[in-house]
Parts: structure tokens; C-alpha cells; sequence
């Protein structure tokens, strides 16, 4: 009977092993994105974060944020976990210029995954959503942050609306590291006027003897 019992117990320990990720969303424990002693990732993350790059961030020239990073550390090709193209999402990793984005909705100024996303097994809304949008529509939560787009219809809605995010808060934990890369990946392109620049200056200019043409940040 005893030896039954482990064998059930071991069965049990080899399929929740196996399933951790496979299995579905966020809930099924806290230590799949958490470690409480082997940090990879600011907010004692545990998962080995990853950096890439979308197009909005080079408008900005804001730097990518360790919270996407997170997130595309299971997020991404490689692991196949919904994987999310960078170079054809949304905006994110940057300050708003012209969005009405709640402060609530920054962290550290800029909007990231978890702006739009609550991970957290707390948040029952679709996707993972900082608002229900199951029912209500998907118009009320572009309006938390595109009021100047939004319908009167909409707009009347708002008043209504819940906004399930954390306090945003900096993280207590961070490691450094992760964002050592944030420079270029294959994914965004400078547009290329550099040929036409290069032959200008080198005729007349005797002011710039550490300048080189090639020294190009892509
Ligand atoms: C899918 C990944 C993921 C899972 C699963 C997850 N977390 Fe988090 N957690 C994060 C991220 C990302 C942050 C930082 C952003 C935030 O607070 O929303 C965070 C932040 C936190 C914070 C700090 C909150 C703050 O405002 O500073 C606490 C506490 C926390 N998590 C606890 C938990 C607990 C407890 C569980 C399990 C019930 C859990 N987390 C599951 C990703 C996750
Ligand atoms: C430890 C790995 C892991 C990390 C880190 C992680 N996720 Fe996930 N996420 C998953 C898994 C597994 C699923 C379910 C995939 C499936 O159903 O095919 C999922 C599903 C989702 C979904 C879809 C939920 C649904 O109901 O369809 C969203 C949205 C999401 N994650 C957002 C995020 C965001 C935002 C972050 C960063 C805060 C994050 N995830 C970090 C593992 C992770
Ligand atoms: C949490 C805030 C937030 C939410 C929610 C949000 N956006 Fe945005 N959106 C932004 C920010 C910030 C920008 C970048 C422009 C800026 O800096 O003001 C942006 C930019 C855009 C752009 C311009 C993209 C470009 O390449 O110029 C479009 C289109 C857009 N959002 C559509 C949507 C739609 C559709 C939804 C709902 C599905 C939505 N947004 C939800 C904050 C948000
Ligand atoms: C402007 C808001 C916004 C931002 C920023 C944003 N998402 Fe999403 N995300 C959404 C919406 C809306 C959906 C649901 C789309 C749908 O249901 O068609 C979604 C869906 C997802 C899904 C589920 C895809 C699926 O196939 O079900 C994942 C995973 C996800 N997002 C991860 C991320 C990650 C990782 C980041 C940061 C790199 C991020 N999101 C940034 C709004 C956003």
C-alpha cells in the first residue's frame, strides 16, 4: 500500500513537472514566474528573461523595459508559449507622447506588457486584461488610454469601468544584465540614408579626427 502511494505521488510529481507550462494559463503557480532565492529577472523573477525589440521604442528612443523582457522570456519563438512578434506589436517599452495613459497604468513612466496585462492569477478578466473586455467589448479598454478615439457610446461606459493592475511599483529585487542588450536586433531597421551622409563630410572638414562613418548604431 505504502509503495502504492509513492508511485501515485511520484506519478503525480513527474505530471505536474511535465505540464507546468503546457498546461494553460498563468494560475497554476506562483513559481513559474517566481523564484524566491535564484532572481534571473527584476521582481524575483525566475524565468531568464528575454530582450526584443519593437518599432515603437526607436520613436522614442526609450530603452526596453525589464517587464517585457519578462514576459518574452516565455512569451517568445523559441519556447512557443503564445509567441508574441515584437516588430508587429502594439507600442510598448516606451514613455507616451500623445496616449492619455493612466499613471497607474507606468511603470517607471513607461507603458510595458503590464500595462494592458495583469498577469497575476488575481485577474479573472480575458487575456489577462487590466479590464473585462469579455461582454463589454474591446472598445472600453482601448478608451483607458484613447479617449480622443473613443465613441460618445463608449466614453459613457468608462465611468463604469474596473482597472485591475498592481500598484506600479519599482522592483525591490532587480538584476542587472538582462538589459545589456538593448541596442538593435534583426527586427528593426534603421530606414538607410546613411550612404547619401558618408561622402559629404570627408573633403572639407579638418575638425572631427575621431568621427567614423561607420559608426553607426544599427
Ligand atoms: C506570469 C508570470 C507571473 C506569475 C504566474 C505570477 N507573477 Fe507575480 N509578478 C509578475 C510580474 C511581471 C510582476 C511585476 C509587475 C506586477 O506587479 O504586475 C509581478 C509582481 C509581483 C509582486 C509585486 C507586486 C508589486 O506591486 O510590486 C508580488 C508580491 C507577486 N508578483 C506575487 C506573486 C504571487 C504570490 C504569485 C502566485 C499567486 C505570482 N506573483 C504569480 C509575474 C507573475
Ligand atoms: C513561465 C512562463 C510565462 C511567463 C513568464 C509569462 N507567461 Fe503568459 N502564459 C504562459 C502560459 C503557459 C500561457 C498559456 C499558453 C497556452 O494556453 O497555450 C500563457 C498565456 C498568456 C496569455 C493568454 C491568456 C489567455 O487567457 O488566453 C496572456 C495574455 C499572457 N500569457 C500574458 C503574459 C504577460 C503580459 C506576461 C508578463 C507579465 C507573461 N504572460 C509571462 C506562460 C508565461
Ligand atoms: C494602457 C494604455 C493603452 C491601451 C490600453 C491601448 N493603447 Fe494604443 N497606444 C498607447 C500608447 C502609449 C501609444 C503610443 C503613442 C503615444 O506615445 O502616445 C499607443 C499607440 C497606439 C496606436 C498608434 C500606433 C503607431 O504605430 O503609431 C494605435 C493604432 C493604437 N495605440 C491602438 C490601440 C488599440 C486599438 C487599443 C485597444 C485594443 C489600444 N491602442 C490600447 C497606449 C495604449
Ligand atoms: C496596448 C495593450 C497591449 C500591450 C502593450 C500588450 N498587449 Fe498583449 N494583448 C493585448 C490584447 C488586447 C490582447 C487580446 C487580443 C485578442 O484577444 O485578440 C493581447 C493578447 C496577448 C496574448 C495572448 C495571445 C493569444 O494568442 O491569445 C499574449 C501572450 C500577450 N498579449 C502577451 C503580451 C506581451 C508579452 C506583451 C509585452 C511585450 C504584451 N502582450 C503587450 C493588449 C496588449
Amino acid at each position: 500500500m505504502k509503495r502504492v502511494f509513492a508511485l501515485l505521488v511520484a506519478g503525480l510529481v513527474v505530471c505536474l513537472a511535465g505540464t507546468a507550462l503546457a498546461e494553460g494559463p498563468h494560475d497554476l503557480n506562483c513559481m513559474d514566474c517566481h523564484t524566491t532565492h535564484y532572481a534571473k529577472g527584476d521582481y524575483a523573477f525566475g524565468v531568464q528573461p528575454k530582450v526584443m525589440m519593437n518599432p515603437a521604442r526607436t520613436r522614442t528612443s526609450a530603452d526596453i523595459d525589464s517587464l517585457d523582457a519578462l514576459c518574452l522570456g516565455c512569451h517568445n519563438d523559441e519556447t512557443g508559449i503564445k509567441p508574441i512578434k515584437m516588430h508587429t506589436t502594439h507600442p510598448t517599452s516606451i514613455r507616451p507622447v500623445s496616449a492619455k495613459v493612466p499613471a497607474k497604468l507606468l511603470w517607471d513612466g513607461k507603458l510595458t506588457c503590464v500595462s494592458c496585462h495583469n498577469p497575476h492569477p488575481s485577474n479573472a478578466n480575458s487575456k489577462y486584461l487590466v479590464v473585462q473586455t469579455k461582454g463589454a467589448g474591446m472598445g472600453t479598454f482601448c478608451a483607458v488610454c484613447h479617449p480622443d478615439q473613443s465613441s460618445p457610446e463608449i466614453m459613457k461606459k468608462m465611468s463604469s469601468v474596473v482597472i485591475h493592475s498592481d500598484a506600479a511599483q519599482a522592483p525591490i529585487v532587480q538584476v542587472t544584465g538582462v538589459k545589456a542588450a538593448p541596442k538593435a536586433t534583426p527586427v528593426v531597421k534603421k530606414p538607410a540614408p546613411a550612404p547619401a551622409k558618408a561622402p559629404a563630410p570627408a573633403p572639407a572638414k579638418p575638425t572631427a579626427p575621431a568621427a567614423k562613418p561607420a559608426d553607426m548604431p544599427y
